[in-house]
């Protein structure tokens, strides 16, 4: 039976909605500007399925995710975005130390993969992990061929001098990619040795791209023979019928966390709020497929697409979020491989 209503209390309420701070006490913001780490083609499949599903307008913009918490540094006093979504989980996690981002817990949090749910933890619940993937390579097979050099396997391979201006990777002061490559080099190698990988790499280095998935279409277009990137990266360019071959490197690998942040003084909390509880649904993560994008979902409920490269099949190293993902620690390796590895003659 429905409540009868008291004349008095539905003429107030009248009023108050009437007035021009009913509605800012509200929050009646239609819009969300979301900083985006992904590929381009991702990012726009989301912001769109988005609007149509909520009516809320989407600004995005994409950048690299080294670049994206630097921006959100600069922009502390002044916060421009509402979420970041999507880029490699180190910064995220930097992000969160430096309280950069917002704590939240999403009422979707039970239905993710453990791993997403550590990284959630690792934080204090400042980000969340939405997708994982496993670093390597892929090659430009018939350009390979030319050049009459056997199949490369192992990280070692890349080193060999028949690789001089053959190899491409992103700048890891940029590229969250690359920042995942020297940690995991770091991880697998020791300091000392990891260093001197990295160091013996950058004389075949043809170019440091700013974003980590660029050198995937380079060695899809054969502007590069090698392509060090995320696995599915790769993956992404074969489907799209390159000639490319991806490695998951003999020595074993690091990984991401994909992750997603919500914005410290976020000017429309209430839809940056939405947009994570969105994210974070099984529906929703299983439209990457339709951007191309073959990352491991963090709903335990998404399906796996099934071009995604198998984790299972990819020697995966412990990787040490919680260290590497430090403000302390990024810092330090950043400014170490600027000063011993970036400045070194070819
Ligand atoms: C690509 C990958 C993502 C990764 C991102 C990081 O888009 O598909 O899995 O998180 O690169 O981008 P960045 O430019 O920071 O290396």
């Amino acid at each position: 039976m429905m409540k009868k209503l008291n004349p008095v209390a539905l003429a107030l309420a009248a009023l108050a909605s009437a007035s021009p701070f009913a509605a800012s006490a509200q929050s009646t913001s239609n819009e969300l500007v979301v900083y985006c780490s992904v590929q381009e083609e991702w990012c726009r499949e989301m912001a769109t399925t988005f609007t149509r599903t909520t009516g809320i307008k989407v600004a995005m913009t994409r950048k690299s995710s080294g670049e994206t918490y630097a921006q959100l540094k600069a922009e502390a006093a002044n916060p421009k975005a509402d979420v970041w979504w999507g880029g490699t989980g180190d910064p995220h996690l930097q992000a969160a130390e430096e309280g950069l981002t917002e704590t939240y817990k999403s009422p979707r949090l039970s239905e993710l993969q453990d791993w997403a749910l550590r990284q959630a933890e690792q934080s204090k619940y400042r980000t969340v992990g939405i997708y994982a993937g496993a670093l390597g390579y892929s090659y430009n097979e018939p350009m390979l061929k030319r050049k009459g050099i056997a199949a490369p396997k192992c990280w070692a391979d890349l080193t060999k001098p028949e690789y001089k201006g053959e190899v491409q990777v992103a700048d890891p002061n940029s590229s969250g990619t690359s920042y995942t490559m020297l940690a995991t080099m770091v991880q697998l190698m020791g300091e000392e040795k990891g260093f001197a990988y990295m160091k013996a790499l950058h004389r075949n280095i043809n170019q440091y791209t700013k974003s980590g998935g660029a050198p995937a279409r380079a060695a899809a277009t054969g502007e590069s023979m090698v392509g060090i990137t995320f696995i599915h990266d790769a993956v992404a360019q074969a489907v799209g019928g390159a000639p490319v071959v991806s490695v998951a490197p003999c020595e074993g690998t690091g990984y991401e966390i994909g992750s997603m942040s919500i914005v410290k003084g976020a000017k429309n909390m209430a839809n940056a709020k939405r947009w994570y509880d969105f994210a974070l649904e099984a529906s929703t993560q299983a439209l990457a497929v339709n951007a191309k994008s073959y990352q491991v979902p963090s709903n335990k409920k998404a399906p796996v697409p099934k071009e995604a490269p198998k984790l299972s099949d990819v020697k995966l190293i412990n990787y040490d979020f919680a260290k590497y993902g430090s403000s302390a620690e990024r810092t330090r390796l950043l400014a170490k491989w600027d000063a011993e590895v970036k400045v070194l003659p070819k």
